[in-house]
This record gives C-alpha cells, structure tokens and sequence, in this order.
C-alpha cells in the first residue's frame, strides 16, 4: 500500500509523513512547496537511511492532473490524505485567489484521479471553521455549515465536492475536521509560533481586538493519531471532529506563554481585530472517541514542549521570519532547490 500525503512539506502534513514512515508504510509526498512548504519539516525522514527507503517526494501542484494522475499510477497508490491547502484565514482576506485554486480546485483534481484509480481511502482534512462562530455549545458534523472567511469557505467548497463524489462516484472519502493545532514546525504566521517567537526576541505580541476570541487547542501528534485512527476506523461518507476540549481565549493562551518564558506582559500589543473574524470555534468530538480515539496530549505537557522547540529549534524559525521574501528569488531557495533534488523522484 502506497500512501500520496499531499501538502506533506508543511507543518501537519510533515507530522503525519513522518508518523506513517515510522510505522514503515510507503509514504509520497507531493507538495508544491509555497511559502508554508519546508522540506527541512522532512529531515527527520531525509536525513535517515533506515527511513529513507519508505519515502518518496514529489515537488508539484495539486492542480496538475497529469502529475497527480503520474503519481497516482506509478506510485501504485491506494490511499490519499489531502493536506494541501493554503491555510492562513489573515492570508485570505487580503487575496484569495490560491485559496480557491488549491483548496477548491486542488481537491477536485485529486478527487477526479481517486475516481479514475480505485483508490481505497481518500481522507479530506478539513477545520472546525467550516461551522463558524458559536456562541455557546458545541457543533456536531451533522450541523449546518456557515463559513464566514474565504479561507473556512473554500475548504467548505472542497468538503462539498468529496461529499458528493462519495455520493456520485462511491470515492471512499472521509472528512477530518479538526480545531487549531499547535506543535513544532508550524509557520510562525499563526498565533502560536508567531507569539512565541516574538516573545523569545522581545518584540510585540499582536493580539487582534479584545483577544476574548475562544479557540479549541489540539496538538499536532495527537491530529495525526486521529487522522491516522480514521484510515482504519472510520467508515467512508462520513465526517468527524477532531478535537482534545482545550478551549482557551487568545489572551489567555498569550499570557501563558509570557509567564513560561519568564516576559513581561507590556509586550502584549492590542492591535486592529481581524474583518469578519470568528469570535468562537469549538466542536463536540463524541462521534470519533466513541469508535475509541484519544488525545494523548495534556493542554498544559503540549504548550511546555512546544516552547522548548521553539526554543531549541531557533535556526528553523529564524530563516524563515527573516527571509521569507528571498525564498523564491533568492539564495535560500536555490539551496533548497539542490537540497530537493538529492532525493525527490523529479516531477
Ligand atoms: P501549512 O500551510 O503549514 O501547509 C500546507 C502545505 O501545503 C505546504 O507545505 C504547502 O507548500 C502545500 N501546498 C499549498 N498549496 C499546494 C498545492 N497547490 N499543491 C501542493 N501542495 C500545496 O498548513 P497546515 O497548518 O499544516 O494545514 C494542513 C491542512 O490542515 C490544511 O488543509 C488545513 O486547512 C488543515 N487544518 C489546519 C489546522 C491548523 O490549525 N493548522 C486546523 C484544522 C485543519
Ligand atoms: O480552527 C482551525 C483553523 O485554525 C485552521 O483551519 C487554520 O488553517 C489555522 O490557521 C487556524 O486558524 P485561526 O485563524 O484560528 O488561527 P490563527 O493562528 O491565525 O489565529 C488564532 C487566533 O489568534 C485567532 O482568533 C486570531 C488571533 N490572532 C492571530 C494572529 C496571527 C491574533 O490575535 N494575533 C495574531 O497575530
């Protein structure tokens, strides 16, 4: 069995890539490599000759049906978990033509070649943002979806169409809808590598509006489990939530980072609230932990550990907070572009 993890260059994708070489499963990765795509999120793999052989990398789009339709053949793969997806709600306000084209479109050409290639599982990795705000209460995955930012919107466009293609074409499609994720690797344009970062270097903390904003915290391993848990256990045609209950206001979780690591609060900057943004997310994951999923993760373990990456991994963080705008034309990208070709099969 062949698994295509798409978007497995960034932050959750390279979790579970890794997760699934670990369990010595034959693992492609196809990843267009953006800005959020980093192939040193796969050097636990690369740099490892006992894992090395389980692994294959595939630079590419998702919305390339020749390539995907290549991959798919070639590769002999049964299953397909997409990741890929511009991911970044502030991103999509100010422009959402990627988010359409990867998130909408994207899914549509990877559901097409599941279509045409037999494939046995094909999970869509959703967000608990497809629901939208709630103000008390949890939503349930046969609630109505009301997405209010084109990001939460296009993945909601992608939910649809593997929906249908279930209904249609009998694709084995699963849906994951998990809430916000935290852990090593992720880009520092989230609220939580960003806060801890600025934190670590003494700049401002730019908390959006009152910083009242309820989000539910799950760590990446434990998202992975999950989704890894769905490939065995869940039943094509169906959605599930994902979530550990660990719903906490921005401010709260910002001064807990502060107090970790020993900052003041003066750095905490109230700034201009995001348009449209959702005052509260949060979901019941009964359906999932009554087929016997369970986070592994406390809250309080999760935040402890991922600081202490941030602060161990600073070389990571720091390349990519100081020259994110040199990564297509610049040095960087040349050296990851020779990087690449040591061991990616070409696309
Ligand atoms: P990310 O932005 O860190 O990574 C996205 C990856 O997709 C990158 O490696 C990027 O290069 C790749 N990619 C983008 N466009 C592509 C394309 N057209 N073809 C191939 N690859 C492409 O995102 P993430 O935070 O790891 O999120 C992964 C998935 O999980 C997304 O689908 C996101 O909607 C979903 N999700 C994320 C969270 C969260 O808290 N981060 C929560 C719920 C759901
Ligand atoms: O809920 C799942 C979603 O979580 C995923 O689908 C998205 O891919 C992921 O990006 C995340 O979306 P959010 O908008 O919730 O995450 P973000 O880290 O951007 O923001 C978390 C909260 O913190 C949100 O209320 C906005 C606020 N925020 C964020 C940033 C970046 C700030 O107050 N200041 C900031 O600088």
């Amino acid at each position: 069995m062949t698994i295509l993890i798409t978007g497995g260059a960034g932050f959750i994708g390279s979790h579970f890539a890794r997760l699934k070489v670990k369990q010595q499963e034959k693992v492609v990765v196809l990843d267009k490599l953006t800005y959020a795509g980093n192939l040193e999120n796969l050097d636990e793999i690369t740099k490892d000759s006992n894992k090395l052989p389980y692994f294959k990398f595939h630079k590419g789009d998702i919305c390339n049906k020749h390539l995907v339709e290549k991959i798919v053949k070639e590769e002999d793969v049964s299953v397909i978990v997409n990741f890929a997806a511009d991911s970044h709600v502030d991103r999509s306000i100010m422009n959402a033509d990627s988010f359409i084209d990867t998130d909408v479109k994207g899914t549509y050409t990877l559901l097409e070649t599941a279509k045409e290639n037999n494939v046995k599982r094909f999970i869509q990795i959703s967000t608990d943002e497809v629901y939208g705000s709630i103000a008390s209460g949890s939503f349930k995955e046969s609630d109505v979806l009301y997405p209010r930012n084109p990001y939460s919107a296009s993945k909601a466009g992608a939910e649809m169409l593997a929906n249908a293609y279930w209904v249609t074409h009998k694709v084995p499609v699963i849906i994951a809808r998990s809430c916000n994720n935290y852990g090593p690797n992720q880009y520092p344009e989230k609220l939580l590598p960003l806060f801890i970062t600025n934190a670590m270097e003494d700049k401002e903390l730019p908390v959006y509006g009152d910083g009242k904003q309820i989000r539910d915290w799950l760590h990446v391993e434990d998202n992975c489990s999950a989704i890894d848990f769905l490939l065995e256990n869940g039943k094509p045609g169906e959605t599930y939530n994902i979530s550990a209950g660990n719903e906490c206001t921005n401010i709260e979780i910002t001064n807990l980072i502060l107090n970790e690591l020993k900052k003041p609060s003066s750095l905490i900057k109230h700034v201009k609230d995001r348009v449209g943004h959702d005052r509260r997310y949060s979901i019941d994951c009964s359906k999932i932990r009554s087929l016997g999923w369970e986070p592994n993760i406390t809250f309080e373990d999760g935040i402890k550990s991922t600081i202490k990456w941030y602060i161990t991994n600073k070389d990571w963080w720091n390349k990519i907070k100081t020259g994110e705008f040199l990564k297509y034309y610049g040095k960087q990208y040349e050296e990851r572009e020779t990087k690449l070709s040591s061991y990616c099969l070409g696309s």
